[in-house]
Parts: C-alpha cells; sequence; structure tokens
C-alpha cells in the first residue's frame, strides 16, 4: 500500500485528463497573448507549482515566470480566515506588464481577491487569472476567472500541488481525501 492510499477515498482527475487539459489551456493562452507580449506568469506558491511547470511547457509565446507565496492567518485545513500575508514577494516591479496568474485552487476566494488588489495596485497593463480548479459551491467573494482547468465539488483534494498536511503535492494526479480524514 502507497503512504496516500489510507487518506484516499478516489482519484477525481487522472493524470492523462490533467495533462490533457493543461496542454488545451497553454494553447489558448498562447493565442490569446500572441499579440500582446510581454507575459508574465505569476504562480502563487506553493500549490501552483506543478500546473505552473506543467503550463509554462505549453505556451509557445515568449514569456517570463515569477513566485508570490501567500497564506492566510490561523487557517486550518480546511478554510480561509479571510486574513491573508504575503510570505514571499515577486522578485521584480510588475507595473504596466501582462499578468497572468496561475493558481491550483479557487475555494472561498479570499486568498486570490487578496493577491489580485496586491497586484491591480502595482498598475500592470493587464491582470488576468488562470486556475486549475475551482470550487463554485464555496465562494464567498467574487472572483472573475479567465481560464480554468476543472469546476469541482466541495471535496477536499491533494495531489498535483495540492497538499494534505503540506504532504503528496507530488502526485501525478487530482485525489479526494477520506471524509473521516480530515482534521479540521
Ligand atoms: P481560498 O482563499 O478559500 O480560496 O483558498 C484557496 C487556497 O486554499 C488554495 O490556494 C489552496 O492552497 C487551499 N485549498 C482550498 N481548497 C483546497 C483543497 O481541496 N485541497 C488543498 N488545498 C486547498
Ligand atoms: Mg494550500
Amino acid at each position: 500500500m502507497k503512504p496516500y492510499e489510507k487518506y484516499l477515498q478516489e482519484i477525481l482527475i487522472d493524470e492523462t485528463t490533467l495533462q490533457n487539459r493543461v496542454k488545451q489551456l497553454g494553447e489558448q493562452i498562447s493565442s490569446d497573448y500572441a499579440e500582446r507580449g510581454d507575459l508574465l506568469l505569476i504562480c502563487i506558491l506553493k500549490g501552483g507549482i506543478m500546473f505552473l511547470v506543467d503550463l509554462t511547457r505549453h505556451i509557445s509565446t515568449p514569456h517570463e515566470i515569477d513566485f508570490l507565496a501567500v497564506s492566510s492567518y490561523g487557517r486550518g485545513a480546511r478554510s480561509s480566515t479571510g486574513s491573508v500575508r504575503i510570505d514571499m514577494d515577486l522578485s521584480r516591479q510588475v507595473e504596466g506588464r501582462h499578468l497572468l496568474i496561475v493558481e491550483d485552487i479557487i475555494d472561498s476566494g479570499q486568498t486570490l481577491r487578496f493577491v489580485m488588489d496586491v497586484l491591480e495596485a502595482r498598475r500592470p497593463a493587464s491582470l488576468r487569472l488562470c486556475t486549475l480548479l475551482n470550487k463554485p459551491s464555496r465562494r464567498t467573494v467574487q472572483i472573475p476567472i479567465d481560464y480554468l482547468g476543472f469546476d469541482i465539488e466541495d471535496k477536499f483534494v491533494f495531489g498535483y500541488g495540492l497538499d494534505l498536511d503540506e504532504k503528496f503535492r507530488n502526485l501525478p494526479f487530482i485525489a479526494v481525501v477520506k471524509p473521516e480524514m480530515i482534521y479540521e
């Protein structure tokens, strides 16, 4: 039995399905930004890392990548508190640039609302959002999504960047946690 299997209820999105969708998103982004140029992908750490690495390889237009690490104060495994802080900021200025946020999942939307407000205040030329997963039923604040991998139900998932108590980000698929294994 593999270490993650005791937490596994089911595989929600298998590796092939994920990779096919990431490729489609990369191609869509390539065509949308072909004329614009100067694209900067902003990966939200740590969850967005797998998605970023695969997505960037399917974007044919020249682009740069940067990283922004954020966390919520006092968050449990299951919910955001709404109070978000920057743990590690971008390496460069973004004023006048075309920004595309690359995120793993939007749940309540609190994290992304904070990130978008911070980036908007730096006066980019444009700001768009690409998220692999979206849980629409959990939303408490409005977030415009420009590129979406998959809408999912209100289940706690792990793998492909998403963690279960910081582990299992390395799995190549998206898995659902057994409900009895979620600690609040
Ligand atoms: P939000 O601020 O409530 O939208 O939460 C977004 C963040 O919570 C994401 O960037 C993830 O780090 C984390 N998160 C939300 N749902 C899940 C999940 O099902 N599995 C793992 N992490 C999650
Ligand atoms: Mg997380």
